[in-house]
């Protein structure tokens, strides 16, 4: 039966992926499909509420066990209450962060294991997994000027971690997309926005070819 889509965006920190994602949503609207265009953590008000708990954690914050069951658990009610009756409905969702986000930031930064996080999101939400993931990738100087000018210095609990954690998790993606090259696809980020769009473009078209499955 014909079924929507589901493309990620991936990525670390100020990647610019909610520019992008927001871009594929206008251009697929173009195309006359009908698109979600949503992000984790969040997409349902459920899910949202465990996106403040987990930016803004309060108390003395979160461990990493609990961080990565929040994770899940937001993404859970996300899958099942937003994406999949959406891909059911035929409709294409462009979701800004998935799966993968977990595996690199709680799994491997955090120190929890690609096994632990897989489980969870087999328990959580039948291991669903995108049609097809855009790893957005920078230059780190440049990234490092773009997150100043964006968040000013401040930034949330997991944004504002040492660069040791976010080196580990840009490390991490890079190496799910080498090892997973038909799940991923790498996006240059460097350029301008709409040379970024481009490349994403392209990168999408296949999709086409296999809407009829
Ligand atoms: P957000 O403001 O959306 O960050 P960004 O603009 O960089 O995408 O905040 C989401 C934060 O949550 C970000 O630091 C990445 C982190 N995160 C995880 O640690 N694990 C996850 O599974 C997801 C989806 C996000």
């Amino acid at each position: 039966m014909m079924r929507g889509k589901f493309i990620a965006f991936e990525g670390g920190e100020g990647m610019g992926k909610s520019t992008q994602a927001h871009l594929l949503r206008d251009y697929l609207e173009k195309r006359g499909i009908e698109v979600v265009l949503t992000r984790e953590p969040g997409g349902t008000p459920g899910a949202e509420a465990i996106r403040d708990l987990l930016l803004h954690p309060p108390g003395e914050g979160w461990g990493p066990q609990a961080e990565a069951l929040l994770f899940a658990a937001a993404r859970a009610d996300h899958v099942a209450r937003l994406i999949r009756p959406a891909i059911e409905e035929k409709k294409w969702v462009v979701c800004d962060r998935f799966i993968d986000s977990s595996r690199a930031y709680q799994g491997i930064a955090g120190s929890l294991g690609d096994h632990t996080i897989r489980r969870l999101h087999e328990i959580g939400s039948d291991a669903l997994l995108p049609d097809l993931t855009l790893l957005i990738g920078a230059d780190t100087h440049e990234v490092e000027k773009r997150l100043r000018a964006r968040d000013g210095g401040s930034s949330d609990a997991i944004g504002g971690r040492d660069d040791y954690y976010h080196a580990a998790v840009n490390s991490a993606f890079e190496i799910f997309a080498e090892k997973e090259p038909g799940r991923f696809v790498r996006i240059d980020g460097s350029g301008t926005i709409e040379e970024v769009h481009s490349r994403v473009v392209a990168a999408i078209s296949p999709l086409f070819e296999t809407t009829a499955s």
